[in-house]
């Protein structure tokens, strides 16, 4: 861990609130006069840190961006996703930069986030809106020991950490869409886009893309989008702290991808199925040129959805987009 995600993470759990500058000198080895450097340069990015000579520095507010050392210093250093976490101002997406991180041979669990993306995508082709410091636009390098078959796995995980996150910092309770669309009022507050690349047996890497409308108002989504997408602040009326709820959705993300690497999805799949809107709905699903029809039954064992169509036949669906039908009887 750095200096500064040192000095962040002491700042933050000293029981008194305070740390003097001889004892963060003691613990990270380096001189008084080293510490009050870095102290100035947190304060030049927004951190206001309090020195008064009885009690030492305190931490009384952070800025709303995203900083690598700050989130490295809300988070366990036993984690794997979030051990290495990079930060651009702007980038084309995320996921482009992660891949390129993925073939130098970037060990898993890196992390790169973006304060504004030009060239956003979501799933199926489609363009993802990611203005500057309005929202969560990251994506996630993992190399996880699965079939390339059971890589849905992953994006069911995904889904139930978001909307764990989302509801242990906003108290809304948001429902998921298959595969891993959150809604909140039915509309779209989180997508996931998983790239996979994988031999015939086997997955090299996965990377998750995950988009969250934080603090957007309506204004920051185009008009087209307005009936169909929200944010968190716009359903629960305030604004949210970015890097507090960054390093949450970071941790419950590792804990889901713990269940899954461990061979726990059973518990993951009952956790997904008690908050889908998906299960036991007539569905319309596209995939590809394919339209299917039918009642999402169930998720299989490796969260493919199950779908009994019209003609009673029960149909796996990796991929697609879905709609929701009114049930018929
Ligand atoms: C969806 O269509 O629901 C998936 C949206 C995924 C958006 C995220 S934002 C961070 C990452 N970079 C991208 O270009 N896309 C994903």
């Amino acid at each position: 861990m750095t200096i500064d995600a040192e000095i962040l993470r002491s700042l933050r759990t000293n029981e008194t609130g305070s740390v003097s500058g001889a004892d963060l000198s003691q613990r990270l080895n380096i001189s008084r006069a080293a510490i009050w450097a870095r102290i100035e340069e947190l304060r030049a990015l927004g951190y206001d840190i309090e020195a008064s000579p009885h009690r030492g520095y305190t931490l009384r507010a952070s800025p709303d961006l995203l900083h690598a050392d700050d989130l490295l210093s809300r988070l366990d250093e036993s984690q794997i996703i979030g051990r290495d976490i990079r930060v651009f101002q702007n980038t084309t997406s995320t996921n482009d930069i992660v891949e390129k991180l993925a073939r130098d041979g970037v060990a898993e669990g890196a992390v790169v986030f973006a304060e504004s993306q030009s060239l956003g995508r979501g799933r199926l082709g489609r363009e993802w809106v990611s203005p500057a410091g309005k929202g969560l636009w990251f994506s996630i390098l993992l190399r996880p020991k699965l079939a390339p078959q059971a890589v849905t796995k992953l994006t069911i995980a995904s889904a139930i950490a978001l909307a764990r996150a989302v509801r242990n910092t906003t108290h809304l309770n948001p429902e998921i869409k298959w595969p891993n669309d959150l809604l909140l009022a039915g509309k779209k507050i989180s997508g996931v886009l998983t790239e996979l690349t994988a031999e015939l047996d086997h997955v090299k890497h996965v990377i998750l893309g995950i988009g969250i409308n934080v603090n957007m108002t309506e204004s920051d989504f185009p008009k087209t989008l307005r009936s169909t997408a929200s944010s968190l602040r716009i359903q629960s009326g305030r604004l949210i702290d970015r890097p507090e709820f960054a390093a949450e959705v970071l941790r419950q993300l590792n804990h889901d991808y713990k269940r899954v690497t461990e061979g726990c999805f059973f518990d993951v799949a009952e956790e997904w199925e008690n908050i889908s809107c998906t299960l036991n709905r007539d569905v319309q699903i596209q995939v590809g040129d394919r339209t299917i029809k039918g009642r999402a039954e169930n998720l299989d064992q490796d969260g493919a959805l199950l779908v009994r169509t019209q003609h009673g036949h029960l149909e796996r669906i990796i991929g697609g987009d879905v709609t929701m039908r009114k049930n018929e009887p």
